[in-house]
């Protein structure tokens, strides 16, 4: 995998992780690979299936999670294909914390995912606030699909509504405690130069026009109108932070720290989108 210069980006960053991962799919274990499965014997067959899948990653540059069709994300099992984005927000951080310190936990009752793709962070997000009901949009039709199949087996129809719409359009008068987005965020240009591991992934989960930032500039626009008083907006733009902050000087920012890795996710509260849309 090092001599084949893989590009590494889809919930892992070497090809040590990337091999493990692969490894205890065709092991069959439902949890990620552990020192001590290294001395496990395993079969012909599936040696043969662990190389044929090998393979594959390098000569195809197909992303992991895409050969194996599933991934965790904030410790929570998701079923993933070409259809969506793969699993890797660092939001998961923020979930598995219950967006504390951004609001109190025990008072969230609705929460909103835009472009929630597989709909890792609407249903992990459902998962972390058992007494709250989720929206969770996306444009894709394919992707809502997929969202539908983990929606079924986490066992959360019944509180995880999953609508297809352009950002707020299905959600006319509706307020959340939470808004939370994953949108796609990358420049025309930078779209260009991708590795290949991400022409596997949906074009419309990765591009936001010429600058990457035609979906932050609705979510900053149209927020505020379906904030709840005490609510917070929660938004990933990865490498476009340093925009962002150019393109709105006047808006408050709070940038987050993850403790394992990534960045580029903003915080804004309902109060001071309100604020600076009346200045
Ligand atoms: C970066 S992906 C994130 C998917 C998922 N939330 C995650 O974190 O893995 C962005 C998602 O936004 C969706 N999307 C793109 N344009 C949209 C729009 N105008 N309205 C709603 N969703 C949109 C894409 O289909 C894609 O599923």
């Amino acid at each position: 995998m090092q001599r084949a210069r893989l590009h590494y980006g889809h919930g892992t960053d070497n090809a040590a992780d990337d091999a493990a991962a692969l490894l205890a799919f065709v092991l069959g274990l439902d949890r990620p690979l552990r020192e001590a499965d290294l001395s496990r014997r395993v079969s012909q067959a599936r040696e043969q299936t662990f190389s044929a899948l090998l393979k594959r990653r390098i000569a195809e540059r197909v992303p992991v999670v895409y050969l194996t069709g599933r991934c965790w994300f904030a410790g929570v099992p998701f079923f993933v294909d070409q259809r969506v984005l793969v699993p890797r927000s660092p939001i998961a951080e923020l979930i598995e914390a219950r967006f504390s310190p951004w609001v109190d936990p025990e008072r969230v009752r609705r929460v909103l995912d835009v472009g929630t793709g597989s709909g890792c962070i609407a249903l992990a997000s459902a998962l972390a606030f058992p007494s709250a009901r989720v929206d969770a949009v996306d444009i894709s039709a394919d992707a809502l699909e997929v969202a539908r199949v983990n929606r079924r087996q986490l066992g959360l129809s019944h509180r995880v509504r999953l609508l297809r719409s352009s950002y707020f359009e299905a959600l006319k008068g509706r307020r959340y405690d939470i808004i939370v987005s994953n949108p796609p965020y990358v420049g025309a240009a930078e779209m260009r130069g991708l590795p290949a591991e991400y022409r596997h992934e949906p074009e419309l989960g990765l591009a936001s026009g010429r600058d990457g930032m035609d979906a932050v500039r609705v979510l900053l626009r149209e927020a505020a109108s379906h904030l709840a008083p005490s609510g917070v907006l929660v938004v990933e733009v990865g490498n476009t932070e340093a925009m962002v902050r150019r393109r709105f000087p006047r808006l408050p920012f709070v940038w987050l720290q993850f403790q394992r890795g990534g960045g580029g996710v903003f915080v804004l509260t309902a109060e001071q989108l309100a604020r600076a849309a009346g200045e």
